[in-house]
């Protein structure tokens, strides 16, 4: 299987706040955000994985600064690293007005993917990801730690096997 570009699959999602999308205090609801985070990190993570894929976890989204109603919101999605079924997808979001002013990172999030195979619907591999410029570099080597907590954290993995967590915390004292 063919190891793969950051920048071939990278995918970009803009979108215009509208009164549909907002709370009753006039910003953009969290969920909705969420959704437009989630398609267009599967969007991203389809195109590596050349499969369908599913949202197995995401980790962290926090709402630093509101986005209001009339706002434009770009989201961009990135792989970071895939390992054998699975792919880490970095989502941010900036919000700007529509004059194209008062533009701020908003909002930044982990999305993993699993990739299934069209006849049986199990997870099939997926190809590596090939980091070409030092943040793909900073985001693929920090995955692998991201990965242990987030299988940590589901109870998918023991703590006594997360080596890539307790590494960091050892060469930390
Ligand atoms: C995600 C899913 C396919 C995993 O199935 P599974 O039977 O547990 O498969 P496996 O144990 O072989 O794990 C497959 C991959 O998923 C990853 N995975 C499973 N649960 C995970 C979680 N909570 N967080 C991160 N990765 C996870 C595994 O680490 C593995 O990755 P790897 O192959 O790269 O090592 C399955 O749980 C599923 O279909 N979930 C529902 C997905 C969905 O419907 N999403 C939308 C929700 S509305």
């Amino acid at each position: 299987m063919n190891e793969k570009k950051v920048a071939d699959s990278a995918s970009i999602m803009t979108e215009l706040i509208m009164p549909n999308d907002t709370n009753p205090l006039g910003n953009l609801m969290g969920g909705n955000l969420m959704r437009w985070m989630d398609i267009i990190g599967g969007v991203c993570a389809a195109k590596h994985a050349e499969a369908h894929v599913v949202t197995a976890s995401v980790d962290h989204v926090s709402f630093t600064r509101a986005i209001e109603l009339g706002d434009v919101i770009t989201i961009k999605a990135a792989v970071t690293r895939a390992f054998n079924t699975s792919v880490e997808v970095y989502v941010e979001v900036f919000a700007a007005n529509i004059k194209g002013h008062e533009n701020r990172r908003s909002n930044h999030a982990y999305f993993t993917f699993v990739a299934l195979d069209d006849d049986s619907k199990k997870p099939q591999k997926v190809p590596a990801v090939i980091p070409l410029t030092r943040d793909e570099q900073e985001l693929y080597d920090s995955a692998i730690r991201r990965r242990e907590l987030r299988l940590v954290l589901s109870g998918r993995m023991k703590p006594a096997d997360a080596s890539e967590i307790r590494n960091l915390f050892a060469n930390l004292s």
